[in-house]
Parts: C-alpha cells; structure tokens; sequence
C-alpha cells in the first residue's frame, strides 16, 4: 500500500457533474464552461442542469423556478432553534444547526429514491439560500421574505444589504453565486459523498458538507481574504511581505489543483472587480488586488482562488464578512446534493485503508 497525504491527484470517485481541465483552464460542468454559465445563465437553470444533467427549456425552467420559490419557507421551529443558539456563534455554525434541524420537518427524508432526493435537493438549496439572506435579519428580529419577481440570488441579497440592489449589483453577486455552485471533489464535496455513501440522508450529508466548507483551509478563506483590502498598496505589500516572513498563509491564494496559474473563476471575479470599482469611481481595491497577486507570483509562485477576488466584490457590495461563507454554502448546496444523488445512483461505501504507525503487541497490565 502506498500512502499519499490528502489524497493529491488521486481519483476517488468517477462523476459526470463536473471536472477541472488544467490543461485548458476550464471548469466543466456537465459538458458547459463553468464562466460561460456565470456570465450568461443564471443560478435556477445551473441548478436544475447540475441536479436533472441537461439544460432546461423556457417552460421547464419557468416551472422549475416557481418549485424552488415554493420552497423558501422555514418552519417557526427553526428559527426557534436558532434563536436558542448563543448571539455570538459564526453563521456558520446557525447554518449546520438549521440545515440538521430542518431535517425533522422534511416528510421524504427517508425515503431513498432519485426522485425524492432529486425534490430535497430542491428544498435544500432553497432553504439555504432564504436562512443565509435571513441569518442576520433574524437576529434583529425581523425576517425579509423573498419576492417571486426576483432571481433566487437577487433575493440574498437583497435580504442581506436589506436594501433593493441595483441591476449591476444583483448581476455580480449571482455571477459569483454561480461561480461558487460547483467544482468536482473540492473537500466539503469529498466529505458529502463519503456521508452519502453510508446511504444515510441527504440532510446528514451536507450537514458534514458544511462543516467542511467551515474551515478556513476552504470556504472560510473568502472571509480572511478580506483582510488585505483593508490597506492601501503600499500597506497591502507590507501586510503580505510580513506574514511570508513570518511563514503565515495570505489567504486566498493556492489551490490543490491550480498549480500554474489564476483559478479561472478568480479571472471572472477580477472583471467584475475591476467594473465596480469603475462604478464606485475608486479603484483602491482593484490595485491592491493587482499588487498582492504581483507580489505572490513572484514570491511564492502562488496564483489567487476565487475566494481573493469575491473578498472584495462582496465589501464594495455591502456584505456582512461574517456571511461571506454562508453564501458560499447558499450555492454550494446545489453542487453537494448533485453529488450525492450521483453517488447514491450507483453507490459503493468508501472504506479506504489506513497506514498504521502505531505499536503492536503491547502487553495489557495486570490491574491487581
Ligand atoms: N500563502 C502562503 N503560502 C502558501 C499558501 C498561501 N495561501 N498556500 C500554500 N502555501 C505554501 C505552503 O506553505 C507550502 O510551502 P512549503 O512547501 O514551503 O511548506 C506550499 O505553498 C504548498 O502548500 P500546501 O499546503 O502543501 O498546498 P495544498 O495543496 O495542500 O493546499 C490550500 C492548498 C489549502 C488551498 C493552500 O494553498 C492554502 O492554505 N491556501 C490558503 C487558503 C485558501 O485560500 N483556501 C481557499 C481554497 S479555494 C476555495 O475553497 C474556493
């Protein structure tokens, strides 16, 4: 047996969802690039083509849309739960809490088959998309509700800048919406199938999924991200020089499989950067950005993930920090629970092996 840590280049699983293609720095999903689908689609029609496989057409889309609109609604109880919870817990954990909580009130959740996983993937995403435009608003103690005339996205944020949003700037959240929705066996997917391969439920499945995105090794870097932005250029360089001497990681930049160059959803969310600062006539934040990237190139041969270009997109938008990560599991969802249907269509339990380093053969002490 040869063992190779975190599992680096090693495949784990066969999928038709998605794949990275270093070789042409393209996400494909389900056949589509993944910027194509940012820049053109919207986030309901790469849900439905991430769960059903295809595209869908105008009247199925239409109808598809009204079902996750339907959807939205969270019982009282779990906003009961949530307000139980202590005031000063991440979002994140609010978000674990809630998700299990709602498995409770789901009547198919023990019911296996494709199409009832196929109807609470649907639930899921909806769900979580209306508890994070929400999280904030219920701790003030008044929830937004969600209007079927605007895009599921629009409706986060709209909810979460509690403020109408303009065109532009409903259209560069959902671009990063759907950026975020899916990216093959990234560790809080890994983590979703290895669950879903128990044949457990869907809701349990990404419950782990979201622990994982947590972490600041994954989804929560888009929040340490933010921390460069809050210098100057000059100051942006010491912050960066500083920590590589001190041996610190600059959040948001690396990637396991992005070795030799910028993560290509990072690329998008450098355009549409560069646009809101042009519409916020300031552009600190995009020469930051610039000078960072400069400085990690040549220092460490590290490129950004699209976690350093959402940082600041997301403050010129007005978020909170603290729900940067929420919203990256808002979107996530859909890509989780596409992989956990795929996984439980033709399901085999993941039970690797372990190279032992421990002792062997100790003698047990005699107790008298
Ligand atoms: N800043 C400084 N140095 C770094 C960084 C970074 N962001 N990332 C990696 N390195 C260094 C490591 O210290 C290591 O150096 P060494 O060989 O001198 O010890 C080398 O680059 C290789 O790093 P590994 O940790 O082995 O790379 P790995 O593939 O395991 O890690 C990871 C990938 C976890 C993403 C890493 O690059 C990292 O911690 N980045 C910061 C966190 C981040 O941005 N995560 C978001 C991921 S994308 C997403 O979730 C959308």
């Amino acid at each position: 047996l040869s063992y190779v840590p975190g599992l680096e280049n090693i495949p784990a699983a066969e999928t038709y969802i998605s794949t990275i293609d270093t070789d042409v720095g393209k996400i494909w999903i389900r056949g589509f690039s993944l910027e194509d689908l940012a820049l053109q689609s919207t986030y309901e029609e790469v849900l439905y083509l991430l769960i059903h496989g295809t595209l869908p057409d105008f009247e199925t889309l239409s109808s598809f849309r009204r079902n996750i609109y339907d959807e939205w609604h969270v019982p009282q109880e779990i906003w009961d739960i949530v307000n139980m919870l202590p005031r000063d817990i991440h979002p994140m954990d609010i978000l674990r809490t809630a998700i299990s909580a709602l498995a409770g009130f789901d009547r198919e959740l023990d019911d296996p088959s494709h199409e009832a996983n196929i109807r609470k993937a649907v639930r899921l995403v909806a769900k979580t998309g209306f508890l994070v435009g929400n999280l904030e608003n219920m701790a003030k103690g008044g929830i937004r509700v969600f209007s079927r005339d605007l895009s599921h996205a629009a409706n986060i944020l709209q909810a979460i800048i509690e403020r109408p949003a303009q065109n532009w700037e409903a259209r560069a959240f959902e671009t990063a919406f759907i950026l975020y929705v899916e990216h093959e066996l990234a560790a809080s997917t890994f983590a979703s199938r290895v669950i879903a391969s128990t044949m457990t439920d869907i809701y349990g499945a990404v419950c782990g999924a979201i622990s994982a995105l947590k972490g600041p090794l994954h989804g929560g870097a888009n929040e340490k991200a933010l921390e460069v932005f809050q210098y100057d250029v000059a100051g942006a360089e010491r912050f960066v020089r500083e920590r590589l001497a001190a041996r610190e990681r600059i959040m948001g930049f690396g990637h396991r499989v992005y070795r030799r160059g910028i993560d290509p959803r990072a690329q998008v969310m450098k355009d549409i950067l560069a646009e809101l600062c042009r519409r916020h006539g300031d552009d600190r934040l995009y020469r930051v950005a610039v000078r960072v990237e400069e400085i990690m190139a040549a220092e460490k041969g590290l490129y950004p993930n699209l976690d350093f270009y959402v940082a600041p997109v997301y403050k010129l938008l007005g978020i909170p920090v603290k729900l940067f990560t929420p919203i990256f599991a808002a979107s996530r969802m859909a890509g989780w629970c596409a992989h956990v249907i795929e996984q439980q269509l033709a399901n085999r339990l993941f039970r690797p092996r372990a190279i032992y380093r421990g002792a062997r053969g100790s003698s047990y002490p005699s107790r008298n």
